[in-house]
């Protein structure tokens, strides 16, 4: 199936999300078409690669691979910078995985950057005509912080306040600036980077798929806010702790002091377009930060944060243990299905589905994401 005819598909996923058909199974699948979300949904707009407090210190660096660009995210003395991880001299990718360093050095012939980009040195270059140091800085990106939430754009002149739209008025209560990542993980999946996100947001698949660990809990949940934001959330309430197994409940820590006495009692689940969704319990959050390798590959970078009062809680380590349990039953859980179900839409036989009333973030995002994609957004973006 070629991009326009999936395009044509694109079509009836629509509003009201009651009568829309779900996203064509192609675009999950198909490599022509990733390239083409990676050109328009990833090197635009706003990407989430993290929380602001995995960089601690002046130096601390991570890098990332988002739409086959390698980047470097840096603290420097005052700020967060984001740097295309690509040296000057000859392309060399510079930096690798995470740590602290002092300057950024090329290993392969030695140019050296400082923390903001600036190249400081280079050896044996005096026979280069005119070379000029302070011309060959490494590009930067835009980086911002939001309630802790690290974002980074490519190509885009959106402000990240327009992006998010209510983002921080409805998620106020949790006081997500103050979480802190007690534990970060990085994995991959077998299944395409959007499976990975809806699954997080739908409440459909709890009881079927989470019936013997966490699926009971759940109450039916409110009906999405409606936005205006690149995002959707749900809140729900559960008839127990939602981030602690059955037999954990009494390693529960104490609900945020701001959350009011109804978001005590439930879980709210959030997606913010494209790449990063979480869940916001009573007493902690988690983040999925996605990164798309191929159709059928996903990185996902997991953090989960606790209020920096529970930090210093006594016992902390062990009763933060019976939450990450609680997650990595679920993760797994999920993490079956999505294979399965990535293996079923490679079938030519799969075609387009229907909307139940228990996903419609699910739904909300692939309204959004059709309207990206579309033959006349993607021809205007590609002007
Ligand atoms: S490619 Fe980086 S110093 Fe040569
Ligand atoms: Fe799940």
């Amino acid at each position: 199936m070629d991009i326009s005819e999936i395009q044509d598909q694109l079509k009836d996923v629509r509003y009201p999300i009651a009568s829309s058909l779900t996203l064509p199974p192609a675009c999950y699948v198909s490599d022509e078409w990733f390239e083409l979300e990676m050109e328009h949904l990833f090197r635009r707009g706003w990407i989430c690669v993290g929380r602001a407090d995995s960089w601690s210190n002046p130096g601390s660096y991570q890098t990332f691979r988002i739409a086959g660009m390698p980047v470097v995210v840096i603290r420097n003395q005052d700020d967060l910078v984001g740097l295309s991880n690509v040296c000057r001299h000859r392309g060399s990718q510079i930096m690798q995985g995470s740590g602290r360093c002092r300057v950024l050095t090329c290993p392969f012939h030695g140019w050296a950057y400082d923390l903001s980009g600036r190249l400081i040195s280079a050896s044996d270059m005096e026979s280069a005509e005119g070379f000029r140091i302070a011309e060959y800085s490494l590009k930067t990106f835009p980086v911002e912080v939001v309630d802790g939430f690290v974002f980074m754009n490519f190509n885009d002149g959106i402000p990240l306040e327009y992006w998010l739209g209510e983002f921080a008025e409805l998620h106020r209560g949790w006081m997500l600036a103050d979480q802190q990542v007690a534990d970060r993980r990085v994995f991959e999946v077998n299944c395409n980077w959007k499976q990975f996100l809806e699954v997080f947001n739908e409440y459909y698949h709890l009881r079927f798929v989470h019936l013997d660990s966490i699926g009971k809990y759940y109450e039916k949940p409110d009906a999405p806010e409606a936005v205006t934001g690149k995002f959707t959330t749900q809140f729900g309430l559960t008839d127990k702790n939602a981030g602690l197994l059955e037999g954990s409940q009494d390693m529960a820590f104490p609900p945020i002091v701001d959350l009011d006495n109804r978001e005590r009692r439930g879980v709210r689940y959030t997606w913010v377009y494209p790449n990063m969704a979480f869940g916001a319990n009573s007493d902690f959050i988690w983040s999925y930060h996605v990164f798309p390798r191929s159709a059928g590959k996903t990185e996902v970078i997991q953090n989960v944060c606790f209020p920096s009062s529970t930090l210093k809680t006594e016992g902390f380590e062990d009763r933060s243990r019976s939450y990450i349990d609680r997650i990595d039953t679920a993760i797994a859980e999920d993490i079956e299905i999505l294979e399965r179900q990535f293996e079923g839409m490679k079938s030519p036989y799969a075609v387009q589905g229907r909307f139940g009333s228990l996903e419609p973030c699910v739904a909300h995002f692939a309204c959004w994401y059709a309207g990206a994609l579309s033959k006349t957004e993607a021809s205007r973006l590609s002007r």
